[in-house]
């Protein structure tokens, strides 16, 4: 069965511009945020506090969060991998952020400069002041599907990282096929693995990026497993620069497309969000990768 609801975790203003070549002055990326709000999206994942030499396109954090104080009633999580991170987050009033560990010791070391084990114990005192502060975390887990380093990517490796996240006290997981080589029989075999393990669905959320165009695929494997948070980047921007061949993210409007196809709410209009991915690609300079924005461009 379907679910009637899907709510959708935008991170096009985090996942999708972190990877982007060019400088997009904070003005554009508080307005970009605006229009997602404005069209209906109720999850906006803004940025990430993290190192700015590691990630230059993030490193005006500071200056965007003030800017969005009247998007009250929105969530707008931003992502923080250690306790200086979360300072910088709590000292401007943040009121959810995300952990981001790895099932891979490859991409743990590349994304984070620590094991697999040490980014847990990094992590540790982050969600324990964070929820003690009232701040709910997600954890998210990468490379749960395959690795460019290490291949296919068994999902015992996942459920341990994933049980770790959940007993360090995450509110919510998100599943990451950070390069986008997922396809739908892994996405039902980890689900199954993560239930045996005594990992609800209504903890869970995915996040396919859409290298090899299995993310829709994919996406809808999971919500016939009961999985109904969804991670989408609108006009399909995205990927990681520490993880060599990630694309874009499942474009929102593609989603979109399906969902409404399927009679499942949202609460997003598919046609403000296209004219949002429009109005940013221009300021980028380069088309939308998504096919549902392309098709209602030319219409
Ligand atoms: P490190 O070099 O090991 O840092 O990097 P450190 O802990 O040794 O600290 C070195 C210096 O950095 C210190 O300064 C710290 O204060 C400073 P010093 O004392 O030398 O003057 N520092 C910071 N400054 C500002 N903000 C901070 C911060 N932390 C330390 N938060 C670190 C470790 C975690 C910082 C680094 O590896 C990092 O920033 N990594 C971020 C990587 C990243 O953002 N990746 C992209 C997001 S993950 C993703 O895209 C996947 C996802 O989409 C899901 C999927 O698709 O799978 C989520
Ligand atoms: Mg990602």
């Amino acid at each position: 069965a379907l679910p009637g609801r899907v709510r959708i975790h935008e991170v096009g203003p985090r996942d999708g511009l972190q990877n982007e070549k060019a400088v997009i002055p904070v003005e554009v990326k508080a307005e970009f945020i605006h229009r997602l709000a404005a069209a209906g999206l109720t999850t906006i994942e803004a940025t990430s506090f993290v190192h700015p030499r590691w990630v230059p396109q993030l490193a005006d954090a500071e200056e965007l969060f003030p800017r969005l104080a009247d998007l009250g009633d929105v969530r707008l999580p931003a992502l923080v991998p250690n306790a200086r991170g979360l300072e910088r987050a709590l000292a401007l009033g943040v009121r959810e952020v995300a952990v981001f560990a790895s099932a891979t010791e490859s991409f743990a070391k590349a994304n984070l400069n620590r094991t697999v084990d040490e980014s847990l114990a990094m992590f540790e005192p982050v969600v324990a002041r964070a929820t003690a502060a009232g701040v709910p975390v997600r954890g998210y887990v990468s490379m749960c599907f395959g690795d460019p380093w290490e291949g296919a990517v068994p999902p015992e490796r996942v459920v341990r990282v994933a049980r770790r996240l959940l007993d360090l006290g995450c509110a919510e997981l998100s599943l990451g096929d950070t390069i986008g080589v997922a396809t739908p029989g892994q996405v039902t075999a980890l689900l199954a693995a993560l239930g045996a393990a005594g990992v609800p669905a209504g903890r869970l959320a995915v996040h396919f990026h859409d290298t090899y165009g299995q993310a829709l695929a994919n996406t809808l494997t999971a919500l016939r497993h009961g999985v109904t948070t969804v991670d989408a980047s609108a006009g399909g921007l995205g990927g990681c620069p520490f993880a060599k061949s990630a694309t874009g993210n499942l474009a929102t409007e593609d989603l979109l497309w399906m969902l409404e196809g399927l009679g499942i709410h949202t609460g997003v209009d598919l046609r403000r969000l296209t004219a949002t991915s429009l109005w940013l690609a221009e300021r980028l300079g380069r088309p939308s990768p998504s096919r549902t924005v392309r098709a209602l461009a030319s219409q």
